[in-house]
Parts: C-alpha cells; structure tokens; sequence
C-alpha cells in the first residue's frame, strides 16, 4: 500500500493510486441499495466469495491471481445469502466468511444479484478516474506499435512491446484480455490471437493490421482496438473502408447521449456501412433494402458494443436468470439497452470481408442481388477494420476515454514517428 495522506493501492513511480475509499463506497453502494431492496430479508448478509490462486496444472507453479470481479449470490433473487443472527446494523460486509457450510445455505446455482450488476454497471467519479488512466496508458502504448511496427516483424512483437509499455510505465500487470494482433486476413478472424492462433504471422507489406489490446489495472479494463496499414500509408482501398467506419463510430459516438436505445446505435453504424460500401461498389442497390435483407451483419458479425469495467466485458444486459426480473429501481437491468449517465461502453464498429460469411451471403437470393461480384473480390484477403474507443455516458452526450490517432493523416504522421498533437474527438459542440 503506498503511503499517502489517504490509503491507496499503487505500484509506486508514476502508478495511479487507486484509493481504498473507491471500494468502501462500493461496498455503501451496494448496502443502501439492498436495504431499500423489499424483496431483501431484513438481517440479510452479503459475502463475496473471492476467487483462488491456482496452479499450472499439477505443479509448484502458480497463475498469477487477479481477483474475481464477480461474487457468489443466491439464485433465489428474494433472498440473498441470509445468515440469521448476524448483526449488519453497520452495513458493513463480511469479506472473510467461510464458504465450507455453504451448502447449509442452498446456494448451489449462483447468479449475479441485479443489486451488484446495478452497482457495476454505473461507474463512481473514482472508477471513471482509474478508467481513464487505463485508458491513458493504453493509448500510449498503441501509439508506440504504431510507431515500432515494420514490415517483416512478427505480430507477437507488437503484442509483446504493448505488454512491455504498459507494465514498465503503467503498472498495469494484467491485460483486460488476450492481445488480438492481426495482420493482413487475420484481422477477418475475430479472436486472433488464442492459443490455437497466438499472433505468429509476419507482417507483410500491402497489410492493413488491427491490434485489440487493453491493459488492466486493479481489475480495471480497457479496450482499444486500432487499425492501420502496416508499411504506414493507407491504399486507396483502405482509407476508403477505414473511413466507412471512422465514419461510423464517430456517428454513433455524437449520437450517444442519455436516453439513446443502443440498438438504435447498431442500426445507425450498420447503414453507414452500407451506404459507404455502396459508395464504394461493393453493393449497389437501395440502403433500406439491404437494412431490411440483413446485410449488416455480413460486414459487421458482433455487437457494436460492450459496458466495460472490472472486466472487459462487464456484467449488464440482459443475463439469463435476471431477465425476468422486475424490481422497481433497477435501472440497468431494466433499461439496459438506453444510455444513461455513468455507465461506460466500447464503441466498436468494424466491417470485415469473411469468406464463409460472403460465401454464405451469395448463395442467399435475399442478399446476392446487393453484390458487385468483380468488386467484391477485389476485397477478399483484405482482413478487415474495427475502430474501438472506449466512452462514458454524461448528462449530455458522452466522454471519449481513449486517445489514439483516428484519422487517416493523423495516423500515417504517428507512423512515420511525429509526436505532433492531435485533436482528440470530443462529440458534438
Ligand atoms: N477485445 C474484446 C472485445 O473487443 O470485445
Ligand atoms: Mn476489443
Ligand atoms: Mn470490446
């Protein structure tokens, strides 16, 4: 713990110190919701099973431990672990129980209690603060594989100077998950990066890249995804699918204000796409045709976003076993697809040229009619381009957190090793 006039976890040198009071508030959160919670017993007790540090299979060798953001609840959304007896006047929570007699208690399925997700889901001032240094720190380290990165190099070099920045100048230990460096058609493949596919290509001339990769720290994410030609200027063909979605997510990034159904926001970012795809003769036709065919989705198959957090892909939505439930109060789990203050989302548009997904798209009537076959393959092999930022919701429209060259001119000048400013986008004036 380092030493200063209010206690604080940090790593020391130019670390954030994330101070102890971010999780006492937490905790008060949490226990002023259940009390005002009926359907919570009164005399009720929460405990939070923590996770384990575990072994390398059966060996002398640990994983290094990173804490569970989630925790044990009952599955009867009435009742939370009640231990009768235990006097919780103080609201504190029991951190440290046993979990040997568990059983006595019927906690055998668990859930996430909506109350936690409700917590989770809208960020404090001091998460928002430790959100942004992640973010800060992992912008920088983007900018420096931008910069470092040569033709001929291996994908794993980029995630390995990544990790280095983040852990030397940040900290930050963990990444918020498995480094995605794709080069050339990898980037067509939307977890590159696993074990089965662990970032060893070399990077060719003529490839458009996209590195996803966030640093964690204490348990807060981030998740940054930029794409840019690897020899440092854009072709032609390029810019004009990497502007198709800067567009996008810049749309949808001055649209985001409170009130906003997200779903709206998928809409939006997939029609952009397909006007511009239009725009570059890889479809023709009408726009509200092609929305009605479902063609959206063949160009860009993932959600448009996520909350972020403890973890990077942090508890909200609509899990199962939640869903049904209806407490007055519960605002995110009720009305998790509008935007509201606090709550802190990736932005994450791409279009993508996926084989089977093309191959699939024209063998379906429906949808072959839009395709300009000859330009169309012109595009495969291309790979594709995601654009991630990372944004909070304000009262009036939204906080971008990270801070990495977006534009076409601002990115080639940061690959050819100019430090020159650049504007960060800030929304509508
Ligand atoms: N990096 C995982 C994601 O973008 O959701
Ligand atoms: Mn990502
Ligand atoms: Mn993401």
């Amino acid at each position: 713990m380092a030493s200063s006039a209010r206690p604080s976890f940090s790593l020391g040198n130019e670390t954030l110190q994330v101070p102890l009071a971010l999780f006492a508030l937490n905790r008060r959160r949490l226990c002023e919701r259940l009390r005002k919670n009926a359907a919570v017993q009164a005399g009720s007790v929460v405990v939070l099973q923590g996770g384990e540090e575990t072994q390398r299979y059966c060996t002398d060798t640990s994983v290094i431990f990173r804490q569970i953001a989630s925790v044990l609840m009952s599955k009867n959304p009435s009742v939370l672990l009640t231990l009768r007896g235990v006097n919780t006047d103080s609201g504190s929570v029991c951190r440290e129980a046993s979990f040997e007699g568990i059983s006595k208690f019927s906690v055998n399925n668990t859930i996430l209690h909506p109350e936690i997700v409700e917590c989770r889901v809208f960020k404090t001032d001091m998460e928002l603060e430790v959100l942004r240094y992640t973010n800060r720190i992992s912008s920088e380290a983007h900018r420096e594989v931008m910069k470092a990165i040569k033709v001929g190099m291996k994908e794993y070099e980029m995630e390995s100077l990544f990790q280095h920045y983040c852990y030397s100048r940040g900290g930050m230990r963990h990444n918020s998950y498995t480094c995605i460096c794709c080069s050339g058609e990898n980037a067509a493949v939307l977890h590159y990066g696993h074990a089965g596919a662990p970032n060893d290509r070399t990077i060719q001339d003529g490839d458009m890249c996209l590195f996803d990769m966030g640093g964690e720290y204490y348990c807060f994410a981030s998740d940054i995804t930029c794409s840019f030609p690897a020899n440092g200027k854009f072709t032609e063909d390029q810019k004009a699918i990497y502007e198709a979605v800067l567009r996008s997510c810049r749309a949808v990034m001055n649209a985001m204000k409170p009130g906003v159904w997200w779903p709206d926001m998928h809409r939006l970012a997939d029609r952009i796409h397909l006007e511009e795809l239009t725009r570059i003769g890889i479809l023709s036709g009408s726009v509200d045709a092609m929305v009605q065919a479902h063609m959206g989705a063949v160009f860009m198959p993932h959600g448009l976003g996520h909350f972020l957090g403890l973890d990077v892909h942090d508890v909200g939505g609509y899990p199962e076993g939640v869903k049904r439930i209806d407490e007055p109060g519960l605002r995110s789990l009720r009305t998790a697809r509008q935007l509201q203050p606090g709550m802190v989302l990736t932005v994450e548009p791409g279009i993508y040229f996926i084989d089977h997904l093309l191959d699939e798209a024209l063998a379906n009537q429906a949808q072959a009619c839009f395709f300009n076959r000859e330009v169309l393959q012109r595009f495969r092999g291309f790979g594709g381009v995601r654009i991630e930022e990372d944004v909070v919701v304000t009262d009036t429209g939204m906080e971008l957190l990270t801070c990495v060259p977006r534009t076409v001119e601002e990115i080639e000048a940061c690959m050819a090793g100019s430090d020159k400013a650049f504007t960060s986008f800030s929304g509508p004036k």
